[in-house]
This record gives structure tokens, C-alpha cells and sequence, in this order.
């Protein structure tokens, strides 16, 4: 084996289509994404069976794409790695069959990668400098998980979503303001010219379990403070239901956060997923970790939503480990993490 290993890595499990080429599990080669987004927003939100028919659509010249962008011939490439849960299992298998097509016609090695797995490592790619242990909180539509990266593919989950994950709640709180689909980046721009201190939210807590996460009732609690007002024939201001609901999920992801910081003495912080291109979030958690003495890192916005070169840094990662997957390989939707 030559020392540049590059994988071409496949991600289907939601919305986005993509394909990329790593390489080392550090440098990105090629990152081609095509996203559905246009495909659901009339529906207001992912409606699995387009997302499967769209991935048919789009796998093939997206993977194409991919190695044709790195200048990859496909027998250059040492390994396969794709996505095969945790997701939506009709999107999943596009990606899987795909990938076991591939990896059998040419004979190459076929690595399985966990999602959330994938997430955590778009911040390899974006700090060549950053190794494990650190801790790691996943934001996304799918997922809310505090992570102890305890080594390369060694994950402790700390907490968890008990309910609904962040960017789901950021999705249908849009959708009660009429935002529409998707909901965060729209939370997002609306709050700027909005009051976070407005409206007071409750901070969804677990008393036994401090560390899991819970956004129903905050949900609740915004679709009860809309309805309460148009009863009343109140003026309802989007812009601070907005930024008072985005203020409650970001205070209370930073400060589980930073309870793990203190009781793991994490000396890395990392953000990853979706909701992490939000910049009040971002900046919370870099002010929160700076207070705690603590490096922050936070992928950029591309590598933050979903792409495949997050999935070859981490199939990198399991590939060196010499992890290899036959060609049994299926979706598994609830995948877990660790
Ligand atoms: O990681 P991602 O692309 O897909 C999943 O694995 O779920 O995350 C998508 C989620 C959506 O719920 C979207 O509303 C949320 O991330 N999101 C944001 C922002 N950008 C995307 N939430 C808050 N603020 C944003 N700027
Ligand atoms: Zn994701």
C-alpha cells in the first residue's frame, strides 16, 4: 500500500445525494453534493419516497462526478466507504447498493459508516491538526448527541435527544411562525432583527439524566405562546418568537456542553452537523469554551450540513482500523453510535 489511501466515499441517508474523494482521511480530493431541497420545500419537509427516486436519479452521476473532480481513475482508489445508517431506509439503500455494486466490480474493500460518525469527523477535515480524545456535540435535523470522541471510532454517548433533535425543532417552530422549509436558516436571519430576551422559553430538561436533551416542550411551549396571542388578538412579532426560541436552544446545548466540559475535562470542543452553521450558535459555543479554557472547533457551514467527505474521513479512520464490511451490508435506520 502506498502512504496516500483514498477513499471514495457515498452518503445518501436523507436529502443530499453526494460522493467524494479523501484523501489520508484529511484532504478533501472532491466533494459533490446535489440536494433535494427544491424536491421537498412544497411539501414542508423530506418526504422519503421522492428523496429514494431522487437518489436513483442522481447517484450515479454524482459518484462520476466526484471521482472525475479528483482526477481519480475508479482502480486508484484503495476503498469504498458509504453511509448506511443511521437515516431514512429508502434513501439508505441507494447509497449501500451503490457502494457494494462498486466495491464488487472492482474489487475494492467496503468500508460501512455510521451518519453521526460522519458528522464528528468533518472537523478532521477541516483541522488537520485536530486528533481525539474531544468532545463533540452533533446538531442536526436527525440527531442531538453529546459525544465523548474517546479515539478514532471509539464514541461515549454522554446525552442524547429524549424527543425531538434541534433542527427538527428549529423545522416545525419556521413552520408555526410561517417560514417555511427549511426552517433553521430561516430561525436564523429573521431572529437578527429580533429580540432573544422578548418571550422567556423553558430550557427542556431531564432531571435524572442531565445530559439528555428534550425539544417538545419548548415546541409546545411556542405553539402555545402563537395560539395564546391570536386568542387574544395579540400582535404576534416573529422576529423575537424567533430569536427567544433560537436563544433556549442554544443556551441549553451550551450549557449541557459545558457541564461535560467540566465533569469529562475535555481540553477540544467540537460542534458538528446541520444547526452548527447557525452563528449565534457558533459564537455561544466559542465564547463558552474560551470561558472554559478549552479549544473550539466548528466545521464550516458545507461541512457542517450533509456531504460525503465527512463519511471518507471517517471511513478513513475505520478503514486503517481494518474494519471491512461484505457484502451483506444493509441499511440500518436506528443505527446507533459506539
Ligand atoms: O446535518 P443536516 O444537514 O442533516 C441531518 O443529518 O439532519 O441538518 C439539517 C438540519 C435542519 O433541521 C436545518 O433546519 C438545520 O439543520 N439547520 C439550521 C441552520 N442551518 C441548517 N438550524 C439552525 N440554524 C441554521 N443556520
Ligand atoms: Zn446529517
Amino acid at each position: 500500500m502506498s502512504d496516500s489511501v483514498k477513499i471514495l466515499a457515498i452518503e445518501s441517508s436523507c436529502d443530499e445525494t453526494a460522493a467524494s474523494v479523501v484523501e489520508n482521511g484529511r484532504k478533501v480530493l472532491s466533494n459533490i453534493i446535489y440536494s433535494q431541497i427544491d424536491l421537498h420545500t412544497i411539501y414542508g419537509g423530506v418526504v422519503p419516497e421522492i428523496a429514494s427516486r431522487a437518489h436513483i436519479d442522481k447517484i450515479n452521476p454524482v459518484i462520476r462526478a466526484a471521482l472525475n473532480e479528483a482526477g481519480v481513475a475508479r482502480d486508484e482508489i484503495d476503498a469504498i466507504a458509504v453511509t448506511y445508517g443511521p437515516g431514512l431506509v429508502g434513501s439508505l439503500l441507494v447509497g449501500v447498493s451503490a457502494a457494494k455494486a462498486m466495491a464488487f466490480a472492482l474489487n475494492k474493500p467496503l468500508v460501512g459508516v455510521n451518519h453521526i460518525a460522519g458528522h464528528i469527523s468533518a472537523n478532521y477535515i477541516e483541522y488537520e491538526e485536530l486528533e481525539p480524545p474531544f468532545g463533540c456535540l452533533v446538531v442536526s435535523g436527525g440527531h442531538t448527541h453529546l459525544v465523548n470522541v474517546a479515539d478514532y471510532g471509539r464514541y461515549e454517548i454522554i446525552g442524547r435527544t429524549r424527543d425531538d433533535a434541534a433542527g427538527e425543532a428549529f423545522d416545525k417552530v419556521a413552520r408555526a411562525i410561517g417560514l417555511g422549509y427549511p426552517g433553521g436558516p430561516k430561525i436564523e436571519k429573521i431572529s437578527h432583527e429580533g429580540d432573544a430576551s422578548a418571550i422567556s422559553f423553558p430550557r427542556g430538561k431531564i432531571d435524572e439524566h442531565p445530559y439528555d436533551f428534550s425539544f417538545s416542550g419548548l415546541k409546545s411551549a411556542v405553539l402555545n405562546y402563537l395560539n395564546g396571542c391570536r386568542m387574544k388578538g395579540e400582535e404576534i412579532v416573529e422576529a423575537n418568537v424567533a430569536a427567544s426560541f433560537q436563544e433556549s436552544v442554544v443556551d441549553t446545548l451550551c450549557t449541557h456542553a459545558r457541564m461535560a466540559i467540566r465533569e469529562y475535562g475535555f481540553k477540544k470542543f467540537a460542534l458538528a452537523g446541520g444547526v452548527s452553521s447557525n452563528q449565534t450558535f457558533r459564537k455561544a459555543a466559542e465564547k463558552m469554551c474560551e470561558e472554559e479554557g478549552v479549544s473550539f472547533y466548528c466545521p464550516s457551514p458545507i461541512m457542517c450540513t450533509d456531504n460525503a467527505a465527512m463519511i471518507g474521513a471517517a471511513g478513513y479512520y475505520e478503514y486503517m482500523a481494518g474494519v471491512r464490511s461484505g457484502p451483506d451490508l444493509n441499511a440500518v435506520p436506528n443505527l446507533q453510535l459506539g
